[in-house]
């Protein structure tokens, strides 16, 4: 039987799923990894054997030899998939027959390129991905079946796993997060692509193929985009600086502000999350601040001494799921 663990973002992307993935495909048994949703719009930033390297479109898996296959619910912009293959064969990275992409992905075009550039109003990547998306749905838009050059690549979800992988053991992969998801995030102030757990399964996966959802949070939030996020005060900058917040893809600074447990709440709910991974606990240790908030609106602030008073919290709060603290992706 098909089994499938699902990694999502919980907050607005950037939570540190590269490095849950690149953990989970290390030690796991899985035979396939699947990106299913969004485009070059993410960066994962992975550590491997010491390395640092940033992808946008290929999955973890390809690190350790794992089939990993950009799946129908991602947009390929097919330069930029090339410069990823290429700056992963030069880092040493074994890629034959490893990397695949959906039939029915769709393909991001000069024209997506050039009509995103113009926009200004979401502070998007500029990447083309939200006008890709809009002409999927307008149904004029393009699959990657239809490119010659993609051939090599291309494989066709029913016939991988249901006909030949029907025991597979798949390890999907989110990009950016649940508040930045088209349906349940911040509108307009979010990305094109669903980014839960529900969008992994619109890759081909039914619902009781799913074992577990692994949401990944970062102990403080951030976000990048043109709507207000970071409280005019003091200290954010210095939680910046420390977290090194800046974009993976856009080099853009990222808003800071404290992470909110009803919103991570919310998540846990929507999405089935049964494990939950806290990262970049290092940096709130670095700042010495200790704080959530216990409100949706992020108004109420609850501080505390030290780490082990807010783990101990934090733990209590979500006494279903299993959670664990990290730290950040190079210091761990
Ligand atoms: P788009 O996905 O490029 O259309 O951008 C829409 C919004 O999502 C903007 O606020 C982007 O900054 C944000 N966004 C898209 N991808 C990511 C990501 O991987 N990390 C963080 N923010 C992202
Ligand atoms: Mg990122």
């Amino acid at each position: 039987m098909l089994k499938v663990d699902v990694i999502i973002g919980m907050q607005h992307g950037d939570e540190g799923k590269g490095k849950v993935t690149h953990y989970l495909l290390s030690k796991g048994p899985y035979t396939h990894c699947v990106r299913y949703n969004g485009g070059c719009n993410a960066g994962h930033t992975i550590y491997h054997k010491g390395e640092k390297f940033v992808t946008h479109h290929i999955p973890a898996g390809v690190f350790f030899g794992v089939k990993s296959i950009i799946g129908p619910g991602c947009v390929v912009d097919i330069h930029k998939f090339f410069d990823e293959i290429k700056m992963l064969r030069e880092g040493g990275i074994d890629i034959a027959d490893k990397i695949f992409i959906a039939k029915n992905a769709h393909v991001i075009q000069s024209r997506h390129l050039q009509a995103d550039y113009g926009e200004t109003k979401l502070g998007t990547t500029r990447t083309g991905n939200g006008p890709c998306y809009s002409e999927k749905y307008a149904r004029t838009g393009s699959r990657a079946e239809g490119y010659r050059i993609l051939e090599p690549y291309l494989v066709d979800m029913y016939e991988e796993f249901f006909i030949r992988h029907p025991n597979a053991e798949v390890l999907c992969e989110g990009a950016q997060g649940a508040e930045l998801d088209i349906d349940w995030g911040d509108y307009p102030y979010v990305t094109s692509s669903h980014c839960t757990s529900a969008g992994a399964c619109l890759n081909g996966f039914p619902p009781q193929s799913i074992r577990s959802v692994i949401g990944v949070a970062k102990a403080y939030e951030t976000y990048v985009g043109t709507k207000d996020f970071q409280p005019d005060q003091q200290g954010f900058n210095a939680l910046q600086v420390a977290g090194e917040e800046f974009g993976a893809t856009t080099g853009r600074k990222r808003q800071c502000n404290w992470m909110s447990l009803p919103n991570l709440e919310k998540v846990v709910k929507l999405n089935g999350v049964t494990n939950l991974v806290i990262n970049k606990m290092d940096v709130l240790e670095e700042v010495g601040a200790w704080s959530v908030y216990v409100d949706h609106r992020r108004a109420n602030l609850f501080t505390f001494q030290n780490k082990d008073q807010f783990c101990e919290y934090v733990k209590e709060y979500f006494p279903s799921v299993d959670v664990i603290f990290s730290g950040s992706p190079e210091r761990i």
